[in-house]
Protein backbone atom coordinates (compact mmCIF):
# COMPACT_ATOMS: atom_id res chain seq x y z
CA UNK A 1 0.00 0.00 0.00
CA UNK A 2 1.12 3.52 -0.99
CA UNK A 3 2.40 5.09 3.01
CA UNK A 4 2.06 8.84 2.24
CA UNK A 5 5.36 10.45 3.05
CA UNK A 6 5.47 12.16 6.24
CA UNK A 7 5.25 15.90 5.92
CA UNK A 8 7.65 18.28 7.38
CA UNK A 9 8.24 21.97 6.75
CA UNK A 10 11.20 22.27 5.93
CA UNK A 11 11.51 18.44 4.28
CA UNK A 12 13.82 17.57 6.43
CA UNK A 13 13.12 13.89 7.75
CA UNK A 14 12.99 13.87 11.16
CA UNK A 15 14.21 10.09 12.61
CA UNK A 16 14.49 9.24 15.97
CA UNK A 17 17.55 6.43 16.27
CA UNK A 18 17.44 3.54 18.77
CA UNK A 19 20.13 1.20 18.96
CA UNK A 20 19.05 -1.18 21.84
CA UNK A 21 21.36 -3.55 22.41
CA UNK A 22 24.00 -6.17 21.36
CA UNK A 23 24.78 -6.23 17.31
CA UNK A 24 21.56 -3.68 17.37
CA UNK A 25 24.33 -0.87 18.19
CA UNK A 26 26.75 -2.16 15.59
CA UNK A 27 24.50 -2.35 12.93
CA UNK A 28 22.29 0.86 12.97
CA UNK A 29 25.74 2.58 13.01
CA UNK A 30 26.41 1.36 9.83
CA UNK A 31 23.12 1.97 8.68
CA UNK A 32 23.32 5.54 9.39
CA UNK A 33 26.54 5.89 7.50
CA UNK A 34 24.72 4.90 4.69
CA UNK A 35 21.69 6.80 5.31
CA UNK A 36 23.95 9.86 5.64
CA UNK A 37 25.77 9.14 2.20
CA UNK A 38 22.36 8.90 0.57
CA UNK A 39 20.49 12.00 1.50
CA UNK A 40 24.03 13.91 1.29
CA UNK A 41 23.29 14.16 -2.50
CA UNK A 42 19.48 14.94 -2.17
CA UNK A 43 16.99 18.00 -1.40
CA UNK A 44 15.83 16.32 1.51
CA UNK A 45 17.76 16.67 4.80
CA UNK A 46 17.54 13.88 7.00
CA UNK A 47 17.64 14.60 11.18
CA UNK A 48 18.83 12.33 13.52
CA UNK A 49 18.11 11.97 17.16
CA UNK A 50 19.37 9.02 19.55
CA UNK A 51 18.10 7.76 22.18
CA UNK A 52 19.74 5.43 24.61
CA UNK A 53 16.51 3.02 25.66
CA UNK A 54 17.83 -0.69 26.15
CA UNK A 55 19.36 -2.80 28.85
CA UNK A 56 22.47 -0.87 29.72
CA UNK A 57 20.09 2.09 30.79
CA UNK A 58 17.66 -0.01 32.51
CA UNK A 59 20.23 -2.01 34.45
CA UNK A 60 21.51 1.44 35.33
CA UNK A 61 18.52 3.27 36.77
CA UNK A 62 14.98 1.10 35.63
CA UNK A 63 14.20 3.05 32.66
CA UNK A 64 12.14 1.04 29.85
CA UNK A 65 10.42 3.52 27.32
CA UNK A 66 10.76 6.55 29.21
CA UNK A 67 7.00 8.39 30.94
CA UNK A 68 5.53 10.45 27.48
CA UNK A 69 8.12 8.45 25.05
CA UNK A 70 4.96 7.55 22.63
CA UNK A 71 3.30 11.21 22.52
CA UNK A 72 7.27 12.74 22.22
CA UNK A 73 7.75 9.92 19.26
CA UNK A 74 4.66 11.18 17.30
CA UNK A 75 4.87 14.80 18.10
CA UNK A 76 8.51 15.23 16.95
CA UNK A 77 9.77 12.22 14.05
CA UNK A 78 8.48 11.01 11.25
CA UNK A 79 10.03 7.45 11.70
CA UNK A 80 12.21 5.14 14.03
CA UNK A 81 15.37 3.68 12.96
CA UNK A 82 15.13 0.55 15.56
CA UNK A 83 18.39 -1.87 15.67
CA UNK A 84 17.59 -4.66 18.46
CA UNK A 85 16.53 -5.49 21.59
CA UNK A 86 17.51 -8.58 24.15
CA UNK A 87 20.22 -8.97 26.84
CA UNK A 88 20.55 -12.24 28.51
CA UNK A 89 21.11 -10.36 31.70
CA UNK A 90 17.79 -8.57 32.04
CA UNK A 91 14.97 -11.35 33.45
CA UNK A 92 12.35 -12.30 30.79
CA UNK A 93 13.65 -9.54 28.37
CA UNK A 94 11.01 -6.99 30.69
CA UNK A 95 12.97 -4.27 29.01
CA UNK A 96 12.49 -5.44 25.34
CA UNK A 97 8.60 -6.50 25.89
CA UNK A 98 8.16 -2.32 27.06
CA UNK A 99 10.10 -0.76 24.41
CA UNK A 100 9.86 -3.01 21.11
CA UNK A 101 6.04 -4.58 21.75
CA UNK A 102 5.39 -1.23 23.82
CA UNK A 103 6.42 0.65 20.93
CA UNK A 104 4.75 -1.62 17.94
CA UNK A 105 1.16 -1.73 19.89
CA UNK A 106 1.01 2.26 21.13
CA UNK A 107 2.27 3.46 17.81
CA UNK A 108 -0.36 1.26 16.41
CA UNK A 109 2.01 -0.35 13.74
CA UNK A 110 -0.22 -2.84 12.92
CA UNK A 111 1.32 -3.86 9.64
CA UNK A 112 4.68 -5.93 9.65
CA UNK A 113 6.10 -5.85 6.78
CA UNK A 114 9.05 -8.83 6.38
CA UNK A 115 10.39 -9.06 2.95
CA UNK A 116 12.06 -12.15 1.58
CA UNK A 117 14.60 -11.74 -1.32
CA UNK A 118 17.12 -13.93 -2.40
CA UNK A 119 19.65 -11.47 -4.24
CA UNK A 120 22.13 -14.15 -4.94
CA UNK A 121 21.35 -17.99 -5.82
CA UNK A 122 24.49 -19.22 -4.31
CA UNK A 123 23.37 -17.74 -0.91
CA UNK A 124 19.99 -19.80 -0.33
CA UNK A 125 20.13 -23.29 1.42
CA UNK A 126 17.43 -24.76 -0.95
CA UNK A 127 18.76 -26.69 -3.94
CA UNK A 128 17.90 -25.40 -7.18
CA UNK A 129 16.16 -22.41 -6.52
CA UNK A 130 16.91 -18.85 -8.04
CA UNK A 131 16.52 -15.44 -7.25
CA UNK A 132 12.95 -14.85 -9.09
CA UNK A 133 11.49 -17.99 -6.76
CA UNK A 134 12.26 -17.20 -3.59
CA UNK A 135 11.30 -13.63 -3.35
CA UNK A 136 7.85 -12.69 -1.37
CA UNK A 137 6.63 -10.76 1.26
CA UNK A 138 5.46 -11.81 4.77
CA UNK A 139 2.89 -9.18 5.87
CA UNK A 140 2.26 -10.47 9.77
CA UNK A 141 -0.19 -8.97 12.34
CA UNK A 142 1.68 -6.51 14.57
CA UNK A 143 -0.18 -5.53 17.44
CA UNK A 144 -2.91 -8.54 19.01
CA UNK A 145 -3.10 -12.39 18.41
CA UNK A 146 -0.60 -14.18 20.99
CA UNK A 147 1.28 -10.88 21.44
CA UNK A 148 -1.27 -8.72 23.37
CA UNK A 149 -0.72 -8.99 26.49
CA UNK A 150 -3.67 -10.78 27.97
CA UNK A 151 -2.97 -13.49 30.49
CA UNK A 152 -1.62 -14.51 33.73
CA UNK A 153 0.17 -16.50 35.98
CA UNK A 154 -2.05 -18.49 39.05
CA UNK A 155 -0.55 -20.44 41.63
CA UNK A 156 2.81 -19.35 40.67
CA UNK A 157 5.56 -21.89 41.35
CA UNK A 158 2.78 -24.15 42.96
CA UNK A 159 2.27 -27.65 41.67
CA UNK A 160 -1.13 -26.15 40.60
CA UNK A 161 0.20 -23.32 38.66
CA UNK A 162 -1.57 -22.06 35.71
CA UNK A 163 -0.22 -20.00 32.89
CA UNK A 164 -2.80 -18.20 30.45
CA UNK A 165 -1.80 -16.40 27.52
CA UNK A 166 -4.69 -15.32 25.23
CA UNK A 167 -4.98 -15.30 21.77
CA UNK A 168 -6.74 -12.11 20.94
CA UNK A 169 -8.22 -11.49 17.53
CA UNK A 170 -10.38 -8.39 16.63
CA UNK A 171 -12.36 -8.13 13.91
CA UNK A 172 -10.60 -4.61 13.38
CA UNK A 173 -7.42 -6.09 13.56
CA UNK A 174 -7.70 -9.21 11.17
CA UNK A 175 -9.59 -7.15 8.72
CA UNK A 176 -7.12 -4.00 8.24
CA UNK A 177 -4.37 -6.31 7.64
CA UNK A 178 -5.55 -8.37 5.17
CA UNK A 179 -7.18 -5.74 3.48
CA UNK A 180 -3.43 -4.17 3.90
CA UNK A 181 -1.97 -7.68 1.79
CA UNK A 182 -4.61 -7.39 -0.95
CA UNK A 183 -3.70 -3.56 -0.96
CA UNK A 184 0.02 -4.09 -1.17
CA UNK A 185 -0.29 -7.04 -3.92
CA UNK A 186 -2.61 -4.61 -5.70
CA UNK A 187 -0.10 -1.98 -5.56
CA UNK A 188 3.08 -3.97 -6.70
CA UNK A 189 1.40 -6.03 -8.99
CA UNK A 190 1.74 -8.78 -7.48
CA UNK A 191 -1.24 -10.89 -8.52
CA UNK A 192 -1.80 -13.20 -5.42
CA UNK A 193 -2.27 -13.67 -1.77
CA UNK A 194 -2.15 -16.54 0.61
CA UNK A 195 -3.58 -16.29 4.09
CA UNK A 196 -2.37 -18.71 6.96
CA UNK A 197 -3.97 -19.71 10.02
CA UNK A 198 -4.53 -22.12 12.51
CA UNK A 199 -8.30 -22.59 12.25
CA UNK A 200 -8.65 -26.41 12.44
CA UNK A 201 -7.45 -26.59 16.09
CA UNK A 202 -7.71 -22.80 16.52
CA UNK A 203 -12.05 -23.24 15.80
CA UNK A 204 -12.63 -19.53 17.82
CA UNK A 205 -9.56 -17.05 17.16
CA UNK A 206 -8.56 -18.44 13.67
CA UNK A 207 -12.14 -18.73 12.39
CA UNK A 208 -12.42 -15.22 12.49
CA UNK A 209 -9.06 -15.11 9.89
CA UNK A 210 -11.12 -17.33 7.69
CA UNK A 211 -14.64 -15.32 7.67
CA UNK A 212 -12.59 -12.12 7.04
CA UNK A 213 -10.56 -13.14 4.04
CA UNK A 214 -13.57 -14.60 2.38
CA UNK A 215 -15.47 -11.30 2.69
CA UNK A 216 -12.12 -9.08 1.73
CA UNK A 217 -11.22 -11.36 -0.89
CA UNK A 218 -14.39 -10.49 -3.32
CA UNK A 219 -13.34 -6.82 -3.18
CA UNK A 220 -9.66 -7.81 -4.80
CA UNK A 221 -11.02 -10.13 -8.41
CA UNK A 222 -7.98 -9.55 -10.05
CA UNK A 223 -6.11 -10.77 -6.95
CA UNK A 224 -5.82 -14.71 -7.07
CA UNK A 225 -6.28 -15.61 -3.40
CA UNK A 226 -5.88 -18.71 -1.48
CA UNK A 227 -5.96 -20.42 1.93
CA UNK A 228 -2.95 -22.52 3.60
CA UNK A 229 -3.09 -23.97 6.91
CA UNK A 230 0.32 -22.91 8.31
CA UNK A 231 1.78 -26.52 8.80
CA UNK A 232 1.28 -26.82 5.19
CA UNK A 233 2.33 -23.51 4.45
CA UNK A 234 5.90 -23.97 6.07
CA UNK A 235 6.24 -27.36 3.85
CA UNK A 236 5.38 -25.85 0.84
CA UNK A 237 7.58 -22.31 0.97
CA UNK A 238 10.61 -24.70 1.59
CA UNK A 239 9.43 -27.15 -1.59
CA UNK A 240 8.42 -24.42 -3.93
CA UNK A 241 8.79 -21.27 -2.89
CA UNK A 242 7.67 -19.39 -6.28
CA UNK A 243 3.86 -20.19 -5.49
CA UNK A 244 4.34 -17.33 -2.80
CA UNK A 245 3.99 -13.29 -3.62
CA UNK A 246 2.26 -12.46 -0.10
CA UNK A 247 1.76 -13.76 2.84
CA UNK A 248 -0.31 -12.54 5.39
CA UNK A 249 -0.71 -14.12 8.81
CA UNK A 250 -1.28 -13.58 12.55
CA UNK A 251 1.55 -11.96 14.93
CA UNK A 252 3.28 -15.72 16.43
CA UNK A 253 3.27 -17.60 12.96
CA UNK A 254 4.37 -14.29 11.00
CA UNK A 255 7.19 -14.22 13.53
CA UNK A 256 8.77 -17.85 12.67
CA UNK A 257 7.67 -17.67 9.25
CA UNK A 258 10.03 -14.33 8.66
CA UNK A 259 12.91 -16.24 10.31
CA UNK A 260 12.21 -19.01 7.68
CA UNK A 261 12.13 -16.59 4.92
CA UNK A 262 15.54 -14.80 6.14
CA UNK A 263 17.22 -17.89 5.83
CA UNK A 264 15.89 -18.71 2.37
CA UNK A 265 17.25 -16.16 1.55
CA UNK A 266 20.64 -16.28 2.68
CA UNK A 267 20.29 -15.66 6.52
CA UNK A 268 19.22 -13.21 9.33
CA UNK A 269 21.77 -11.09 8.56
CA UNK A 270 20.19 -9.89 5.67
CA UNK A 271 16.76 -9.45 6.33
CA UNK A 272 14.74 -6.30 6.56
CA UNK A 273 11.56 -5.56 8.28
CA UNK A 274 8.94 -2.23 8.65
CA UNK A 275 6.42 -2.23 11.56
CA UNK A 276 4.12 0.30 9.87
CA UNK A 277 1.00 2.32 10.38
CA UNK A 278 0.53 3.77 6.83
CA UNK A 279 0.46 7.36 6.67
CA UNK A 280 2.22 7.88 10.56
CA UNK A 281 5.29 7.44 12.27
CA UNK A 282 6.59 3.81 12.02
CA UNK A 283 8.99 1.92 13.15
CA UNK A 284 12.24 0.12 10.72
CA UNK A 285 14.60 -2.81 11.86
CA UNK A 286 16.67 -5.77 10.81
CA UNK A 287 14.47 -8.79 11.81
CA UNK A 288 17.50 -9.78 13.79
CA UNK A 289 17.73 -9.85 17.57
CA UNK A 290 20.75 -8.49 19.84
CA UNK A 291 22.63 -11.42 18.78
CA UNK A 292 24.85 -11.88 22.19
CA UNK A 293 27.17 -14.59 20.50
CA UNK A 294 28.47 -12.52 18.28
CA UNK A 295 27.99 -9.05 19.65
CA UNK A 296 31.38 -6.20 19.99
CA UNK A 297 33.34 -8.95 17.40
CA UNK A 298 32.73 -7.10 14.43
CA UNK A 299 31.33 -9.24 12.64
CA UNK A 300 27.64 -9.18 12.33
CA UNK A 301 25.73 -8.11 9.27
CA UNK A 302 25.13 -4.36 8.87
CA UNK A 303 23.15 -5.38 5.92
CA UNK A 304 19.39 -6.31 7.19
CA UNK A 305 20.05 -2.92 9.14
CA UNK A 306 20.74 -0.77 5.46
CA UNK A 307 17.43 -2.59 3.71
CA UNK A 308 15.52 -1.76 7.20
CA UNK A 309 16.73 1.93 6.14
CA UNK A 310 15.82 1.47 2.68
CA UNK A 311 12.02 0.64 3.61
CA UNK A 312 11.97 3.69 5.99
CA UNK A 313 13.34 5.96 3.11
CA UNK A 314 10.25 4.59 1.00
CA UNK A 315 7.66 5.21 3.79
CA UNK A 316 8.95 8.58 4.36
CA UNK A 317 8.60 9.36 0.44
CA UNK A 318 12.35 8.94 -0.45
CA UNK A 319 12.46 5.85 -3.20
CA UNK A 320 15.10 7.46 -5.28
CA UNK A 321 17.51 7.63 -2.01
CA UNK A 322 15.90 3.43 -1.32
CA UNK A 323 16.78 2.36 -4.39
CA UNK A 324 20.38 3.71 -4.30
CA UNK A 325 20.59 1.66 -0.93
CA UNK A 326 19.25 -1.11 -2.10
CA UNK A 327 21.51 -1.03 -5.43
CA UNK A 328 24.43 -0.99 -2.82
CA UNK A 329 23.58 -3.92 -1.43
CA UNK A 330 23.13 -6.12 -4.40
CA UNK A 331 26.90 -4.67 -5.68
CA UNK A 332 28.06 -5.77 -2.46
CA UNK A 333 26.96 -9.33 -2.95
CA UNK A 334 27.98 -9.92 -6.17
CA UNK A 335 31.02 -7.95 -5.82
CA UNK A 336 31.56 -10.61 -2.86
CA UNK A 337 32.48 -7.52 -0.57
CA UNK A 338 30.45 -8.67 2.60
CA UNK A 339 30.59 -9.92 5.99
CA UNK A 340 31.65 -13.99 6.83
CA UNK A 341 27.82 -15.00 7.44
CA UNK A 342 26.90 -14.90 3.87
CA UNK A 343 30.89 -15.91 2.80
CA UNK A 344 32.72 -12.45 2.81
CA UNK A 345 35.62 -11.45 4.84
CA UNK A 346 34.84 -8.20 5.41
CA UNK A 347 34.18 -6.51 9.64
CA UNK A 348 30.65 -4.62 10.34
CA UNK A 349 32.78 -1.31 9.70
CA UNK A 350 34.04 -2.02 6.84
CA UNK A 351 31.18 -3.97 5.02
CA UNK A 352 29.67 -0.32 6.39
CA UNK A 353 32.24 1.62 4.68
CA UNK A 354 32.07 -0.45 1.32
CA UNK A 355 28.00 0.24 0.69
CA UNK A 356 27.89 3.96 1.82
CA UNK A 357 31.03 4.44 -0.64
CA UNK A 358 29.11 2.25 -3.44
CA UNK A 359 26.12 4.53 -2.69
CA UNK A 360 28.69 7.97 -2.98
CA UNK A 361 29.73 6.30 -5.85
CA UNK A 362 26.31 6.66 -7.33
CA UNK A 363 25.47 9.97 -6.16
CA UNK A 364 28.67 10.45 -8.42
P1 LIG B 1 19.23 -13.41 17.04
O1 LIG B 1 18.48 -12.94 15.83
O2 LIG B 1 19.81 -12.35 17.87
O3 LIG B 1 20.39 -14.41 16.59
C1 LIG B 1 20.12 -15.68 15.99
C2 LIG B 1 21.39 -16.19 15.28
O4 LIG B 1 21.59 -15.42 14.09
C3 LIG B 1 22.65 -16.03 16.11
O5 LIG B 1 23.50 -17.13 15.91
C4 LIG B 1 23.29 -14.77 15.57
O6 LIG B 1 24.69 -14.71 15.71
C5 LIG B 1 22.86 -14.80 14.11
N1 LIG B 1 22.69 -13.42 13.60
C6 LIG B 1 21.70 -12.57 13.94
N2 LIG B 1 21.87 -11.38 13.34
C7 LIG B 1 23.00 -11.49 12.60
C8 LIG B 1 23.71 -10.58 11.78
N3 LIG B 1 23.30 -9.32 11.56
N4 LIG B 1 24.85 -11.00 11.19
C9 LIG B 1 25.28 -12.26 11.37
N5 LIG B 1 24.66 -13.17 12.16
C10 LIG B 1 23.53 -12.78 12.77
O7 LIG B 1 18.21 -14.30 17.88
P2 LIG B 1 18.38 -14.93 19.35
O8 LIG B 1 19.79 -15.35 19.57
O9 LIG B 1 17.29 -15.89 19.47
O10 LIG B 1 18.05 -13.72 20.32
C11 LIG B 1 19.01 -12.91 20.97
C12 LIG B 1 18.28 -11.79 21.70
O11 LIG B 1 17.68 -10.89 20.76
C13 LIG B 1 17.14 -12.29 22.60
O12 LIG B 1 17.11 -11.49 23.73
C14 LIG B 1 15.89 -12.04 21.75
O13 LIG B 1 14.73 -11.88 22.52
C15 LIG B 1 16.27 -10.77 21.04
N6 LIG B 1 15.59 -10.53 19.76
C16 LIG B 1 15.28 -9.24 19.47
C17 LIG B 1 14.72 -8.93 18.24
C18 LIG B 1 14.41 -7.52 17.94
O14 LIG B 1 14.93 -6.61 18.58
N7 LIG B 1 13.57 -7.23 16.96
C19 LIG B 1 14.51 -9.93 17.30
C20 LIG B 1 14.85 -11.25 17.62
C21 LIG B 1 15.41 -11.55 18.86
C1 LIG C 1 11.05 -10.01 16.15
C2 LIG C 1 11.44 -10.52 17.52
C3 LIG C 1 10.45 -10.06 18.59
C4 LIG C 1 9.10 -10.66 18.22
C5 LIG C 1 10.85 -10.38 20.02
C6 LIG C 1 12.17 -9.75 20.40
C7 LIG C 1 9.81 -10.00 21.03
O1 LIG C 1 11.60 -11.90 17.51
O2 LIG C 1 10.98 -8.79 15.96
O3 LIG C 1 10.87 -10.84 15.26
O4 LIG C 1 8.81 -11.79 18.58
O5 LIG C 1 8.34 -9.97 17.56
MN1 LIG D 1 11.45 -12.79 15.53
Amino acid sequence: MPSKPAETISGTRRIAVIPGDGIGVEVTREALKVLKAAASGGPSKLEFTEFDWGAERYLRDGTTLPEGAIQMLRRDFDAILFGAIGDPRVPANKHAADILLGMRTRLDLYVNLRPVELFDHALTPLRGRGTTEVNFVVLRENTEGLYAGVGGQFQHGTPNEVALQVDVNTRKGVERIIRYAFEYASHHNLGRVCMSDKSNALTYGHEIWQRVFSEVKTEYPGIESRHLYIDTLVMEIVRDPGQFRVIVTCNLFGDILSDLGAQLAGGLGLAPSGNIHPGRISLFEPVHGSAPDIAGKNIANPVGAVLASALMLDHLGLSPQAGMLRRAVRASVSARQTTQDIGGSLGTREAGDWLAKNVTKQLA
